[in-house]
């Protein structure tokens, strides 16, 4: 569902040119949970952007669902990932003038679905993540941890085939870390959708289907787990 082939990307000009994906090759298969890992300024980041559509790759391919980001305009690209895919960023991205219930809903309202009834799903993918008392308040009030589950909320709420986590789990507890995990492994449990996570949280890698390895620029080693954890087994321990 997701072909990621022979993808370049360079940032800057002359001399402070770096380059930053090297002829990197992946597939997220429908199904699964793909964690991604790597050392921090590898290219995780940028290598979500790019399949997320949100940033243009200098050469290669990316095919998400037989679409060849490619080839698509910005706006094919904007219509595109309002319907197929949901990210949640490593900085959370909430809008500080809106309610949690609202930023929550803006990938509904981007689809049409009326106010009324985006608040009602807003409020239930929001309960679903322990913060339905909550849905009045602006972002700002909320905790790190709370606040990344709005962002997660939001990802999920229009139930995209793919959903892609930037860092999903660093500031959440055990507890919360479960939960959304949890979510995860419920979209990744149906037959044509799937999750990629990058993430520094060894707690949550047994949780993954395969584990992508980043190195520079590169995908180093690809890795499948026979027997991926199910979610309810996170320790504080374990951290
Ligand atoms: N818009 C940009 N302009 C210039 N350089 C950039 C830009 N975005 C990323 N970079 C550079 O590309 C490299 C990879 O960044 P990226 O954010 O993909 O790393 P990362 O693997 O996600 O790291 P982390 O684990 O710290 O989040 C870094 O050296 C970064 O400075
Ligand atoms: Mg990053």
């Amino acid at each position: 569902m997701v072909d990621v082939r022979a993808v370049e990307k360079s940032f800057g000009d002359g001399p402070d040119r770096i380059h930053v994906l090297k002829q990197v090759a992946l597939q997220a298969h429908t199904g699964e949970i793909l964690m991604l890992v790597g050392p921090s300024g590898c290219g995780k980041t940028t290598l979500l952007s790019a399949i997320a559509g949100t940033l243009r790759v200098d050469a290669g391919s990316i095919e998400v669902f037989g679409n060849a980001l490619e080839t698509m305009s910005g706006g094919a690209l904007t219509r595109f990932r309002s319907t197929h895919i949901g990210f949640i960023f490593q900085q959370f991205n909430l809008i500080p003038t809106l309610t949690v219930a609202e930023n929550v809903g803006i990938p509904l309202l981007i689809q049409g679905v009326s106010a009324g009834r985006a608040l009602d799903r807003s409020r239930a993918i929001l309960d679903k993540v322990g913060l339905g008392a909550r849905w009045k308040e602006r972002p700002n009030k909320l905790s790190g941890g709370e606040q990344q589950r709005v962002a997660i909320a939001r990802a999920l709420v229009h139930e995209p085939p793919l959903v892609i986590c930037d860092e999903p789990t660093a500031a959440l507890d055990a507890r919360n870390g479960e939960i959304v995990l949890e979510l995860f492994r419920q979209v990744a449990r149906s037959p044509d959708r799937a999750v990629i996570i990058v993430t520094h949280d060894s707690r949550i890698f047994p949780y993954a289907d395969r584990i992508a390895r980043m190195d520079d620029g590169e995908i180093v080693e690809v890795r499948k787990q026979a027997h991926p954890q199910a979610p309810h087994f996170i320790h504080e321990h374990a951290h």
